[in-house]
């Protein structure tokens, strides 16, 4: 498994992560690189327990504690269910980063009320769901950071993706309002808007699409997992403690 870069070993020791999505592409790479940094990790998984196991015996070796925690985000219940799964194992959360999501793609004319609705039901109520279990406790103990994985595609849309740009975007809003209420409380809200990354997410689109995509990346690449889990690392860590309600984009050059 890849690794994030090792410069900073253990900024985030003694630190407790839930990642959302934690068992494949971008949310693991997130997982493996806040362990990197000394966390202990909770890995939010929806159907992949088996790959979700394997991200955590990864953190265990490198001598982290790692907890796997089934729950479709979009279901608050499952959603309360986990954090009572994550505070019996770790006692507290520190850094809540919501990175699941998922898209439905097809063009607003042919989009059905139940395509939008399942987009934005994982990516924004989601991220809501998970916010609401696990930020009163970090604005109570003076000290927390939440990180939302945005897109690209919330700034700048794209064809085909009207209810994951509107769910993206609003990611931002939601992020921006909530930096606003927590910052008196040493809680930092951030988000970071990854550009194209080779995850099953891009893998997956035609090659046809993908020539266009990388036509328009100034870098002339896709960026990778690692990309990403690098700037929420930064954003986790202490030395950010001054920096809330931005948005880190990691996208190569495609948006700025
Ligand atoms: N890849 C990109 O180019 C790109 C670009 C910009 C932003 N992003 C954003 O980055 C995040 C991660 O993307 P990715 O490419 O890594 O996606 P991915 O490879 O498809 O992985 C999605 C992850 O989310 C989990 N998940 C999906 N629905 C869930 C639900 N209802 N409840 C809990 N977990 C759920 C999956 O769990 P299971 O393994 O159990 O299915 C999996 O761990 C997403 O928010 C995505 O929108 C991606």
């Amino acid at each position: 498994m890849a690794s994030a870069g090792k410069g900073d070993a253990m900024r985030l020791k003694g630190r407790v992560a839930v990642v959302t999505g934690g068992s494949r592409g971008i949310g693991r790479a997130i997982a493996l690189a806040l362990a990197e940094g000394g966390a202990a990790v909770a890995i939010n998984y929806q159907r992949n327990k088996a790959a979700a196991e394997v991200v955590a015996q990864a953190i265990e070796k490198m001598g982290r504690a790692a907890e796997v925690c089934q729950a479709d985000i979009s279901n608050p219940e499952q959603v309360l269910r986990m954090r009572d799964a994550i505070l019996q194992r770790f006692d507290r959360v520190d850094i809540l980063v919501n990175n699941a999501g998922i898209h439905r793609d097809k063009s607003f004319i042919n989009m059905d009320y139940e395509t939008w609705k399942a987009v934005v039901s994982v990516d924004l109520d989601g991220a809501f769901h998970c916010t609401k279990a696990f930020a009163g406790a970090m604005k109570a103990r003076g000290h927390g950071r939440i990180i939302n994985i945005s897109s690209v595609v919330g700034q700048m849309g794209n064809f085909g993706q009207a209810n994951y740009a509107a769910a993206k975007a609003a990611l931002l809003g939601f992020t921006k309002t909530l930096a606003k209420e927590f910052a008196s409380k040493g809680v930092t809200v951030n988000a970071v808007a990854p550009g194209f990354i080779e995850t099953e997410m891009v893998t997956g689109t035609p090659d046809e699409v993908k020539q266009q995509v990388l036509a328009q990346i100034p870098m002339h690449r896709f960026g990778k997992p690692e990309d990403v889990a690098r700037a929420v690392v930064f954003l986790a860590s202490d030395d950010t403690g001054y920096i809330t309600g931005h948005v880190l984009n990691v996208n190569g050059g495609l948006y700025v």
